[in-house]
């Protein structure tokens, strides 16, 4: 297999938030990665813009530090990080205010194609605007890019909108969701829509459930306050399995095009049914044994705020009605494992003796660690002694069949390139988003209302107890969490 990199056309990229985190830890290194392979035209700029006073020197060595630290293969290759640093500039600029967008502006080239990226809060997405309107740096071929959180709630979803798009036209608009950058999200789509096998059995008919699950090992250390105004309904659910949920769920679009696949999502969102305070089981992780709680890292011994959350969805239209979708997501959970299983109804009618433990055929799309897809099946256990049954997997780990290729970019890197390419298929749409904060914030509203505090579990479990009885309960259980 021959890997093949198309590159993209010159460009400007506006990075506001140069020194930040995120820009340091994977928005850098993604661009860097994607300058090594030849995908980034050599005469491409970017633009890093932060309020800090800083030499251009300055600049380049924070910029070499962070590929140091964050970019892995960046060491190997001191000529290609000689050729990326020569990308680079540096303005200080002041968001809020006038100083540095006009020196700004003298970075930027009038015919090529140009990028801000808001890697910054969202508080100032507003501002950002209207700065780059009133100095005219919003051309018609601009993009502005922007991270989650988006929004609050739905009210302060509706509010960034209308700041953007004061100044920007949708189609300009570029709201990341990392998750959709990542390869195995999107190999859920090939998957479904070019493969003729599944799409027959892909509904209520012959799918008893699905889970989706996306459980981390880590607590929120260091991130506690950001963390506690949020909760995993708010970072997790309303967009990272929204997404994959949609990727899941959606009819097959028209085409392979932003607003066919976009449109083909939100019917999705728009047919979810409101989710009873039955269906819902929250947590927060407990303290052992000198370890800290939630609680301890949140900074607040009272908190509500919740570290877990598991759902039972029931999508109302006529592919789904009657196969629940169950969803749970969670900190410091007993493995860090992302995936989505499809669960077959049985055969109408066996005609073997009945197997203990059986539980049927299952399609499992693992999303990571360890990419790949597993298909449960049944067959004979060998040997004699009648037609005893076990169950097996086909197992298709990415790694092993695709070899190197199989090495997957870091999402930001594929979804940077998309930006300057023009494609928002794998970008939220602001109706998309909206309609999800109309999905989640009854659920949100209800706990604040009810003043309940979510279940303890503890660290390293598959999270509270109330989680496993919302499929108990259904006759069914959650996945093992992989120790
Ligand atoms: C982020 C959340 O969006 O996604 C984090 O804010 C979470 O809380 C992270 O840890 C998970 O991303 P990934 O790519 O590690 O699965």
């Amino acid at each position: 297999m021959v890997s093949r990199v198309i590159p993209v056309a010159p460009f400007d990229l506006v990075l506001f938030g140069a020194t930040g985190d995120l820009a340091r830890r994977k928005i850098i290194p993604g661009l860097f990665h994607r300058f090594a392979v030849g995908q980034m035209p050599a005469d491409a700029r970017i633009i890093g813009a932060a309020r800090s006073e800083m030499t251009h020197d300055a600049f380049l060595n924070l910029i070499r530090d962070s590929l140091e630290e964050f970019a892995p293969k960046a060491a190997a290759q001191p000529d290609k990080i000689a050729a990326f640093l020569q990308t680079l500039r540096y303005v200080c600029l002041d968001a809020t205010g006038k100083a540095g967008w006009d020196d700004l502006g003298q970075h930027l080239r009038p015919e090529t194609v140009r990028a801000f990226y808001l890697s910054v809060s969202p508080r100032l997405f507003g501002d950002i605007a209207d700065n780059l309107n009133t100095q005219g740096l919003a051309t018609p071929q601009a993009r502005i890019v922007v991270e989650k959180p988006f929004g609050h709630d739905l009210a302060s979803a509706k509010a960034l909108n209308a700041d953007l798009r004061r100044v920007f036209d949708e189609g300009q608009i570029y709201r990341i969701d990392h998750y959709l950058g990542k390869e195995t999200v999107q190999n859920l789509m090939v998957l479904r829509f070019a493969n003729a096998l599944w799409e027959p059995l892909w509904n209520a008919t012959h799918i008893d459930h699905v889970q989706i699950t996306v459980a981390e090992s880590l607590g929120v250390e260091g991130r506690g306050e950001y963390y506690d105004r949020s909760g995993a309904m708010r970072d997790m659910v309303q967009n990272h399995l929204m997404q994959l949920l949609c990727l899941t769920a959606m009819e097959p679009p028209s085409r392979f095009k932003p607003d066919a696949v976009r449109d083909e999502k939100l019917k999705v969102i728009e047919a979810l049914d409101p989710v009873p305070p039955d269906n819902i089981a929250r947590g927060q992780y407990r303290a052992v044994k000198g370890d800290g709680g939630y609680r301890d890292h949140a900074g607040d011994p009272q908190t509500r705020t919740e570290s877990f959350v598991a759902l039972k969805v029931n999508i109302s239209n006529w592919r789904w009605a009657g196969t629940p979708f169950y969803l749970r997501t969670g900190k410091k959970l007993r493995a860090r494992s992302s995936e989505i299983a499809i669960t077959f109804r049985d055969p109408p009618h066996m005609i073997f003796p009945k197997m203990a433990g059986r539980r049927g055929n299952a399609l499992i799309i693992r999303l990571q660690p360890d990419e790949g897809i597993t298909l449960r099946t049944t067959i004979k256990e060998p040997g004699p002694g009648g037609m005893r049954l076990v169950e097996a997997a086909l197992d298709l780990t990415f790694a092993e069949a695709l070899g190197p290729h199989a090495e997957a970019q870091d999402a930001y890197e594929r979804l940077v390139m998309d930006v300057i390419r023009g494609d928002q298929t794998l970008f939220m749409r602001g109706d998309e988003v909206e309609a999800a904060w109309t999905w989640v914030d009854p659920m949100i509203n209800g706990w604040e209302e009810s003043r309940e505090s979510p279940a303890p579990y503890d660290p390293g479990s598959a999270g509270p107890e109330d989680a496993l009885m919302l499929l108990h309960r259904d006759g069914r259980r959650w996945r093992d969490l992989a120790p």
